[in-house]
């Protein structure tokens, strides 16, 4: 069996992607310093899958210790590179935090793989990459636009680093995925999403709004030049693509040649605005969620979506969940952890 490394491996997309690779055959060993996740986690995770996970406590951007725990393994195959700050807002109040965070903990990694013999990376990457792209959906080939917050400047930069780097120590391969809009939670709703404090994404917004958590839903404008007025993305089933990244490590082991370098594009091909997102959204789950239009949200582009032919050939994967389907599991997740809060009240 061959071990991966998933940092971040409690957050997000990365508990989900642990799933799929466990269920896939592989070890798991995550890292993570538990900044904006839980240690519950795990217990989601060994419950869908059986198999708990190994947990090591460590922050990416402490090289010794870093180190030390590579050192343990003599098995690693590969990393999966989640572990990062991601809040655009918090990224322009707080610049340094995240180059540093983001930048650092990805030099780290990429010092430590030829030291242990590490020979595959994949790195997590966003379709903020491409700013509003001038055509629609976007490739891979679309130029890379200037970045609209140091957190969309981390990721930029650390394409860069990464395509250096493989330029100069061709050992290394590497898959950068760039996701467009991750939304959803595993069906059994064991793991899912944990917005710290007031969701910034939309649909923790929603869901929260629906459960009564929040009195209302933003709409952040609906004078945009598209068909309703409010803005449109690509949103991708997080088990979708949670599946990709299983999709570009087996890609990555079955490849032959060294210094391998591919991106890829991580999105369904289909648009939909904010108001057809929460319209679907309360006809599916029969729910009732209050919103009002008010002024566009600074830094947002109009309109996002991809083109994931090449993901689709060559990852031989394509995100095809039902998109009614996502939303249900958006809003048995929020159920779910209505229950778990009600539970801690009664203790
Ligand atoms: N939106 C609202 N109200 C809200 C929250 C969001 O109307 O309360 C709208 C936004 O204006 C946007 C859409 O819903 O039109 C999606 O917003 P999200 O915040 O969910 O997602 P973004 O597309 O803004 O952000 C995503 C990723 C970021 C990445 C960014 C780059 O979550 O990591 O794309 O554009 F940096």
């Amino acid at each position: 069996m061959s071990r991966i490394v998933v940092t971040g491996g409690t957050g997000y997309i990365g508990s989900h992607t642990v799933v799929e690779l466990i269920q896939s055959g592989f070890d798991i060993t995550i890292i993570d310093n538990l900044s904006n996740s839980e240690i519950e986690v795990l217990s989601g995770i060994e419950r869908i899958t059986g198999v708990r996970p190994d947990f090591e406590n460590i922050d990416c951007t402490d090289y010794m210790n870093l180190d030390k725990m590579l050192e343990k393994y003599t098995d690693i195959e590969g990393i999966i590179h989640f572990a990062a700050s991601k809040s655009v807002g918090e990224s322009v109040q707080n610049p340094l935090l995240y180059y540093h965070n983001n930048i650092s903990s990805l030099i780290n990694l990429l010092e430590l793989m030829p030291k242990h013999n590490i020979r595959h990376i994949v790195f997590s990457s966003s379709c903020t990459v491409y700013g509003q792209p001038d055509h629609m959906p976007v490739n891979e080939n679309a130029p890379i636009k200037p970045a609209l917050s140091p957190y969309g400047n981390t990721k930029q930069i650390c394409e860069e680093i990464i395509r250096d780097t493989i330029h100069a120590t061709p050992q290394i391969n590497a898959t950068i995925l760039r996701y467009f809009n991750p939304i959803g939670a595993h069906p059994t709703a064991l793991i899912g999403e944990l917005p710290n404090g007031i969701p910034n994404n939309l649909l923790p917004f929603i869901t929260q709004t629906a459960a009564g958590l929040r009195s209302e839903l933003r709409v952040f404008g609906n004078d945009y030049d598209t068909p309703d007025g409010s803005c449109i993305r690509d949103y991708i089933y997080v088990v979708d693509l949670a599946k990709a990244h299983v999709a570009a490590l087996q890609h990555m082991l079955a490849g032959k040649k060294n210094g391998q370098l591919d991106y890829y594009n991580l999105g369904t091909g289909r648009g939909l605005s904010v108001l057809e997102i929460l319209d679907m959204f309360q006809k599916v789950n029969d729910v009732k969620v209050p919103y009002k239009i008010v002024e566009r949200r600074e830094g947002d582009i109009e309109q996002v979506w991809a083109d994931s032919s090449k993901a689709n050939k060559e990852l031989n994967w394509k995100a095809d969940t039902p998109l009614e389907d996502i939303l249900r599991s958006c809003w048995q997740w929020e159920l779910h952890l209505k229950e778990r809060r009600e539970q801690a009240q009664a203790q």
